[in-house]
C-alpha cells in the first residue's frame, strides 16, 4: 500500500468518526469492520469511546484491537440493535454494491451488516469500479467441501483458487473466485453461490449493499448515498 493510499484511508476513517458521532446516541452500539481502513477507524473512534455504549466486531483481529484501546466489545447475541456498521470494501460500484472478504472476514461482516440499521462503507478511491468482479470473489467454505465447491464454482464460470494457509474465525477455508468480471448487478450470482452445499457465505454484498459510501479522493471525501435504500 503506497503512502497516498494510506493517507486516503486514514482521512476517510477520520471522516467516518465525525459521521458516526453526528448520527449516534450515547447508548448506541457501533458495528466495526475488518481491514486496514477499519483499523484506522478503530484507532480514531477509540479516542471517543465515552460517546457510545460499545461495539460489535466483525473479526477477532478487530475485537483485539478494540480491546487494546479499552473499547467495550459485545457479542452480537448480547445486543438488541447495531445503529451503524462501519467497514471497508475491496470493490464498490455505483449502486453501492460491494465485494468484501479480502481479509477473510466476510461471513461475520455480512452478519453484522445485516443486523445493522445503517451500513457505512469507507474506502479510498481505488476501490470504486464500473462493474464488480476484477477483484476475485472470496467464498467461505466448510473445509471438507473445498474441492466439491470449487468444481461447482467452475460450472458458474469462475476460476477458483484456494487461499492456502488461511483459516477463518469460523474455522473454515477461503476460495477466491477469479474470472467473473463483469458481475451482474442483480442478486442471481450471490444467491447461486450460496446454494452450493458447503458454502458458508460469499463476499458479494448485493442483497445487503452499503447505505452510504464515504469515498476518499485526492479532492476530499465524497459521500454517496444509496437512494434505493433511503
Ligand atoms: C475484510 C474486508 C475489508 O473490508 C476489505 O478487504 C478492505 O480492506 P482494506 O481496508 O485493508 O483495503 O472485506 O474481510
Amino acid at each position: 500500500m503506497g503512502d497516498t493510499q494510506t493517507g486516503l484511508k486514514k482521512a476517510v476513517a477520520e471522516a467516518a468518526v465525525k459521521y458516526t458521532l453526528d448520527h449516534l446516541d450515547a447508548d448506541a452500539i457501533i458495528g466495526i469492520g475488518t481491514g486496514s481502513t477499519a483499523n484506522f477507524f478503530i484507532d480514531a473512534i477509540a479516542q471517543e469511546r465515552h460517546r457510545f455504549a460499545g461495539t460489535v466486531a466483525s473479526s477477532s483481529v478487530s475485537e483485539e484491537r478494540l480491546r487494546c484501546f479499552n473499547v467495550d466489545v459485545f457479542q452480537l447475541n448480547q445486543v438488541a440493535e447495531i445503529a451503524l456498521y462501519i467497514d471497508g470494501a475491496d470493490e464498490i460500484n455505483a449502486q453501492l454494491q460491494l465485494i468484501k472478504g479480502g481479509g477473510a472476514a466476510l461471513t461475520r461482516e455480512k452478519i453484522v451488516a445485516a443486523a445493522a440499521k445503517k451500513f457505512i462503507c469507507i474506502a479510498d478511491e481505488s476501490k470504486w469500479v464500473d462493474a464488480l468482479g476484477m477483484f476475485p470473489l472470496p467464498v467461505e467454505v466448510i473445509p471438507m467441501a473445498r474441492s466439491y465447491v470449487a468444481r461447482e464454482l467452475v460450472k458458474l464460470g469462475g476460476d477458483p483458487v484456494w487461499r492456502e494457509g488461511i483459516t477463518t474465525d469460523n474455522g473454515n477455508v477461503i476460495i477466491d473466485v477469479h474470472g467473473l468480471y463483469p458481475m451482474p448487478c442483480d442478486q442471481s450470482l450471490e444467491h447461486a453461490i450460496n446454494q452450493i452445499a458447503g458454502v458458508v457465505c460469499n463476499g458479494l454484498f448485493i442483497s445487503r449493499p452499503a447505505d452510504v459510501v464515504l469515498l476518499s479522493t485526492q479532492n476530499g471525501i465524497k459521500t454517496h448515498s444509496n437512494r434505493a435504500r433511503a
